[in-house]
């Protein structure tokens, strides 16, 4: 779902936000690098305020619009800067275009997670232990639009999870959207970079010369870290 398609009457159990391109595979990216947590922001301004009152040397301000780092931010939103150098021991204060928002949008679940291609086995991992009762896979998107690669990506954390319980989408209560989920990724698996290469927010980040991100997201299970919130709007890594 993007996030204006995201029913608001009732709350699933578990609900996980993926942004492919850029925002939860730099959260995942953060947290394994030391990071003390992340928290999103859909305001700049507030972002701001609350970030005002942490100490300086723990905080980071990571600002995007558009693809871009917003003017007087120490970081956009690449993945690539948040070196363990940079970020240890820190909290990172994120707004973005659309994965920021789409994780304010689902802060009401009990359970809130973070999801990349990065990370998905992570993520799999903790849905199979867990057995939650109703998931959400919702997808950022791009201002409210669909996008490819975090369809893509819910494909990847359904298909992993029929194949990991041997079970059909039905028989785990798989609606039509993941079906057709499903079909993107396998469809596409092998070639993930192209995928994102074809997507039009990854058109748009490589016209910003984001060549490296795209590469780097769009690899799948390399960051054992799970990105789960602690309170509203912070996410910190499970085994933190
Ligand atoms: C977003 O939140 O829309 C993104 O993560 C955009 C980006 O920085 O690539």
């Amino acid at each position: 779902h993007t996030p204006e398609l995201t029913p608001t009457d009732t709350v699933p159990e578990c609900a996980i936000a993926v942004d492919v391109l850029r925002a939860t595979s730099t959260m995942a990216t953060v947290l394994a690098a030391g990071g003390e947590a992340v928290q999103v922001f859909s305001d700049l301004n507030q972002l701001m305020e609350v970030s005002e009152k942490w100490p300086p040397e723990k905080r980071l301000r990571a600002g995007e619009r558009g693809g871009a780092k917003v003017a007087g931010f120490e970081l956009g939103n690449s993945p690539l800067d948040c070196t363990p150098e940079l970020v240890a021991g820190k909290r990172l204060f994120i707004s973005t275009t659309n994965g920021t928002r789409a994780l304010q949008r689902i802060q009401n679940a009990p359970i809130v997670l973070a999801a990349a291609l990065i990370n998905r086995a992570a993520v799999v991992k903790f849905l199979l232990e867990k057995q939650p009762e109703t998931v959400w896979i919702v997808g950022s998107g791009w201002e409210g639009s669909y996008s490819l690669e975090d369809t893509v990506c819910a494909g990847a954390i359904a298909h992993s999870i029929c194949q990991q319980t041997n079970c059909s989408l039905a028989e785990i209560g798989g609606n039509d959207e993941t079906i057709s989920a499903i079909a993107l990724y396998c469809q596409w698996e092998d070639n993930l970079p192209g995928l994102l290469h074809q997507a039009s927010h990854g058109q748009r980040l490589l016209r910003l010369e984001c060549f490296e991100d795209l590469k780097y997201c769009s690899q799948t299970d390399i960051l054992d870290i799970l990105p789960i919130q602690t309170e509203p709007g912070v996410l910190k890594s499970q085994n933190n």
